[in-house]
């Protein structure tokens, strides 16, 4: 049973986050606002078809013009349109941009499922489990093909894009059980790509953190059949305990692939710039082009290294696949990169 999932706020999502309340509120502005001109318009129309049909020995007036008639249906419908740029402006700045205190979790989707990567080195299938009232900010990523990210009750949702990364970000405000559904089709079981988050009272989510068992209360809005019966069929929903912290997983990654050979730690140029202190800045690359060292910039740089060389450097870096380096461990990888300062 989708229990609990469309049954709240007339027919929407139950409102996880402030954002959602916001998105709500525009949403009850323009349908009450179409409705109003619905009636007007559709209204007048039967009004003045009715009276002023055709009638035997009346002749209609002619009409030239009405300025004060045509400056109100100019103006009105400016204004209107103006306050709604306004508002949906408003709201999406607020939607797309995280605070920079947020929290940050990795996700990868791949068919037919949602991988959680922290901070603190865990991995965790199809689920998310977050603090209440803490920002966070899900960085994205696709081993395969598109999928999208859609959480309906914080009404946040975003494409995720194999070879490149996309954000979304939510601070929850309602205790228990969220719904996360794919929401772009992804072939046979995209119906099937789900996952839940679990947002914590903060003591549950220092047991949590701790691997200590932690009881979950409030609301409970997910597919729970689906995921009763995935506990049935013996997935694990279970932390796969990599408690080994994500940048030392990076490090020791770039260890053992190799990369040290070219790259140092230390801010020592080798065949290759060094990774220290490169992460949120610009670098200049041989076409003389600037560019921000971000993880979309850094994940392109290990697939395919001739893209944007770095200023002095010669192209010879041989690509990374996904055969060679996963998504997990690029995400394990960046980390390591941009604990360097
Ligand atoms: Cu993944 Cu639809």
């Amino acid at each position: 049973m989708l229990n609990q999932i469309y049954t709240k706020g007339a027919g929407l999502p139950l409102q996880g986050s402030d954002v959602a309340v916001a998105w709500d509120g525009l949403y009850w502005f323009l349908f009450w606002l179409s409705v109003f001109f619905f009636v007007l318009v559709v209204g007048g129309m039967i009004y003045f078809a009715i009276v002023y049909r055709q009638r035997e020995g009346k002749k209609a007036k002619y009409i030239v013009d009405n300025h004060l008639l045509e400056a109100t249906w100019t103006v009105i419908p400016t204004v209107l349109l103006l306050v709604i740029f306004a508002w949906g402006w408003n709201v999406y700045k607020r939607m797309v941009q995280p605070p920079s205190d947020a929290m940050e979790v990795r996700v990868i989707g791949k068919q037919w499922l949602w991988n959680f990567q922290y901070e603190d080195g865990r991995l965790e299938t199809n689920k998310l489990v977050v603090p209440i009232h803490k920002p966070v900010k899900l960085l994205m990523t696709s081993e395969d093909v598109l999928h999208s990210f859609f959480i309906p009750n914080f009404r946040v949702k975003s494409d995720v894009v194999p070879g490149m990364y996309t954000t979304v970000w939510f601070e929850a405000k309602v205790p228990g059980e969220h719904q996360v559904f794919c929401t772009e089709y992804c072939g046979t079981s995209h119906s099937g790509m789900l996952a839940k988050i679990e947002v914590l009272e903060p003591a549950q989510y220092e047991l949590w953190k701790a691997n200590k068992p932690y009881t979950l209360s409030g609301v409970r809005t997910i597919s729970s059949d689906i995921f009763a019966a995935r506990r049935a069929a013996g997935e694990s929903t279970q932390l796969k305990s990599e408690t080994i912290p994500l940048p030392e997983q990076g490090k020791k990654l770039v260890e053992a692939k190799g990369c040290t050979a070219c790259h140092s730690a230390d801010g020592s140029a080798r065949i290759g710039p060094s990774y220290k202190g490169i992460f949120g800045h610009e670098a200049e690359l041989a076409n003389g082009e600037k560019v921000t060292v971000d993880e979309n910039y850094i994940s392109e740089s290990i697939r395919k290294p001739q893209a944007k060389v770095v200023k002095g450097f010669n192209p010879v870096m041989p690509p990374y696949t996904k055969e060679m380096i996963s998504e997990t461990e690029m995400n394990a990888i960046i980390a390591y990169i941009k604990s360097l300062k």
